[in-house]
């Protein structure tokens, strides 16, 4: 979604724009603008395409020189990507840039024709640009309170005030805004990896305070003016955790890096081989009241939710759904004072997920949320938050947050299952035991990436795969569809290996790439019927197993092996590693942008 900068100090305002916006370029975007004060005057240049033809435009025509400003890269809602359309938005008095969706901008625009404004754009942006101008009588903070009184929707708004050119301000609701301070500068921005080359410390904006910063002073507000004191933030990591790090891509990287980020999310959750929760408020007698879960979440965080049925039902045996956020918040769930709601969301802002939570709250029933970006919307309003401890993902296909989500699903079922009486001590120990070991093997799953090579080298001209498993081989194969799909835009179906014959299976000719997955010794044979009943209609079979299982060639045509877990519950963590390159290696031999699919946003931010 949109990415947000502002920039006030004595370094060229422009150039630390689009640095700092270049930082933001995983969010997804398709146009790119700056505003810059030159000689006391807003500038503007925009473009559609990207921060590069945004550099080419300033270069063969002007680059605004100054020291203060705002930039924005563009995901389109309101009209398609043009120059018109990207921000920023204003005339010679005012100049915004926005992040979120204003709801009733057809009200409002209708509103300031009769006032005799003109609008340029197809944008809901413009509006918000227009209803400052209307009601801006010198005071900014008290314009800006006005306007957000007025504007339905959610918004990340950087704005300029042509009379203070030495100032930006900025306000958020349901979009997420920081604010950077440095020495003798300070930034906005909607991400902390925007402002790390500069300064690693910075204050979360909350809902709908208005920031007003300069080059030495920060200063915060509520909607009545008041002066709010802020805690400051400090990043726990550098420049380099969001940089590719001699990596081609940044998904590759943060492959790799599933070890680590595995093994800081799991650590400090491990208290003598048990799980240890209680640091995140959540205790055995509190988990014994539940009755039902509910897991909620969009994208690839619903994924983990899978998992998390599965092993918190066959350990824990207590219901649990699991739902796609933008479906939940609106199929009128019945929930009960006894259930639990967990939010998954890596970025901790994804909308759908957020008024889930939000709904779940109105119901007065417990959430939980597991997030991973610290201090982000979902886990400050969540009644109780496990962070998982990825660093920052950058790449839109979500690898390695994935992992550490799993990661804490499996505590949270083995707490639970042991809380409930439905596992011994000693099992659970051993399963925790288990879980630690699970980044030491992974490092060992790696040395599978010249076998996904070789494996996307084949895939590479496919129209179109199918996915297939049982049990959790099934949940797991639904993340490998979506990240083969979403990044190498070939398309693809996950789809229980039993069910194949009651219709998909007449899909199924000498075309068909299916990627089967067959981790769970229990359902092995059965999975391997099912191979043979495509293999036998011609398809070609790519066999993900573990090691030391051999096939003939009239079962599979590639096989890919990963390590054992002495518990194949455990499994999915290990079988993650090879579905995650194949989808890389197939993108990269397409030829497609790893990092920056089409059309894919990070973060969304709206609806
Ligand atoms: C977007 C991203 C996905 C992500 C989903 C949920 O669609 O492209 O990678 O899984 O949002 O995001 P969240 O931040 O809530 O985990």
């Amino acid at each position: 979604m949109c990415g947000i900068v502002g920039y006030v100090g004595e370094k060229d305002c422009a150039d630390i724009l689009i640095s700092a916006l270049s930082k933001l370029e995983y969010r997804g975007y398709d146009s790119a603008g700056i505003a810059v004060f030159e000689n006391g005057k807003i500038q503007v240049e925009k473009t559609k395409g990207r921060l590069k033809d945004l550099e080419e435009k300033l270069k063969a025509g002007h680059k605004p020189v100054g020291h203060c400003g705002i930039g924005h890269t563009r995901w389109a809602t309101h009209g398609e990507p043009s120059d018109i359309n990207s921000h920023p938005h204003g005339n010679k008095r005012v100049s915004v840039v926005h992040n979120g969706i204003i709801e009733n901008y057809i009200k409002l625009k209708a509103f300031l024709i009769k006032k005799g404004y003109e609008f340029i754009s197809e944008t809901d942006t413009e509006i918000v640009a227009k209803l400052l101008d209307y009601y801006y009588k010198g005071n900014p903070v008290e314009t800006i309170a006005h306007v957000i009184s007025e504007v339905e929707g959610s918004y990340g708004l950087g704005i300029v005030f042509a009379d203070f050119p030495d100032k930006v301000f900025a306000v958020r609701k349901d979009s997420p805004l920081i604010i950077g301070a440095g020495e003798n500068e300070n930034f906005i921005a909607s991400d902390v990896p925007a402002i790390l080359k500069y300064t690693r410390d910075y204050y979360l904006l909350e809902q709908n305070e208005i920031a007003v910063i300069t080059k030495d002073n920060i200063e915060i507000f509520d909607i009545h003016g008041s002066t709010i004191e802020k805690e400051l933030q400090h990043a726990n990591w550098d420049e380099e955790a969001a940089e590719k790090g001699g990596y081609e891509h940044f998904m590759l990287k943060e492959i790799h890096e599933q070890p680590t980020a595995l093994k800081t999310t799991i650590t400090p959750r491990v208290m003598e081989n048990m799980p240890f929760l209680e640091e995140c408020g959540i205790t055995s007698d509190m988990l014994n009241r539940f009755q039902k879960i509910y897991i909620v979440a969009c994208g690839t965080a619903m994924h983990a939710g899978v998992v998390g049925k599965y092993v918190i039902e066959k350990l824990a045996r207590i219901e649990v759904t699991v739902d796609i956020a933008s479906e939940f918040r609106y199929r009128e769930p019945v929930l009960t004072e006894n259930d639990l709601v967990i939010l998954i969301s890596q970025s901790g802002e994804t909308a759908d997920t957020k008024a889930v939570l939000r709904l779940a709250k109105e119901s007065h029933v417990t959430t939980l949320s597991i997030v991973n970006v610290k201090g982000s919307s979902i886990a400050r309003e969540s009644d109780f938050v496990i962070y998982t401890h990825a660093g920052p993902e950058i790449s839109v296909a979500s690898t390695k947050a994935y992992s550490v989500q799993l990661s804490i699903m499996y505590l949270f079922a083995f707490q639970l299952a042991y809380a409930k009486g439905e596992i011994s001590k000693e099992r659970c120990s051993e399963l925790t035991k288990m879980l630690t070991n699970i980044p030491t093997l992974i490092e060992k799953t790696l040395e599978v990436e010249a076998q996904c090579q070789y494996v996307a080298s084949k895939l590479v001209n496919a129209d179109s795969l199918l996915y297939i498993g049982r049990g959790l081989d099934y949940a797991l194969s639904m993340e490998g569809s979506l990240k083969l799909k979403e990044i190498s835009y070939i398309h693809s179906e996950a789809y229980a290996a039993g069910e194949l014959k009651h219709g998909t299976i007449s899909l199924v000719t000498k075309t068909m790439n299916i990627i089967a997955v067959a981790t769970q010794d229990k359902l092995f044979d059965k999975t391997i019927s099912n191979v043979k009943e495509v293999k036998a209609r011609g398809a070609r079979v790519i066999l993900v197993c573990k090691e030391g299982v051999e096939m003939t060639e009239d079962v599979a045509d590639y096989m890919v092996h990963v390590p054992k877990v002495e518990d194949d519950i455990l499994m999915p963590l290990i079988t993650a590693v090879p579905l995650q390159l194949i989808a890389y290696y197939t993108s990269v031999l397409r030829g497609c942008d790893v990092d920056k699919p089409r059309n894919l946003a990070k973060s969304v931010t709206v609806e």
